[in-house]
């Protein structure tokens, strides 16, 4: 129990202070990744119709930064397991709200 707190307060902390390297702009069709946009981190995804899906990248669980599986084409929280799909919406908790999705241009 304490080996996994410590294992999110690393996450919680390191993924804070790192930048996402990855521009929306740059997104492929079918990629996801944590980028910026208007000075917000977030979780962004380009589907097939090069449409950008955009969400909070912060877990509303815990606060933990989600990331993108690209197999299954769903954003996890690396803390405690929570899966939400490419517009938010909760596939698994703990977590029970959405990710709020955020306008990209
Ligand atoms: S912070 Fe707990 S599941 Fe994301």
């Amino acid at each position: 129990m304490a080996k996994a707190t410590v294992d999110v307060a690393k996450n919680f902390v390191g993924e804070r202070l790192t930048k996402p390297d990855v521009n929306v702009d740059q997104l492929g069709p079918g990629q996801g990744a944590v980028v910026m946009i208007e000075g917000k981190r977030c979780a962004a995804y380009r589907d097939d119709d090069a449409t950008v899906h955009a969400v909070e990248a912060t877990c509303t669980h815990l606060g933990c930064i989600v990331g993108f599986n690209d197999a299954e084409r769903t954003w996890e929280c690396r803390c405690h397991g929570s899966r939400f799909d490419i517009d938010g919406a909760v596939l698994q908790g703990p977590v029970l709200r959405p990710l709020p999705g955020v306008a990209a241009s």
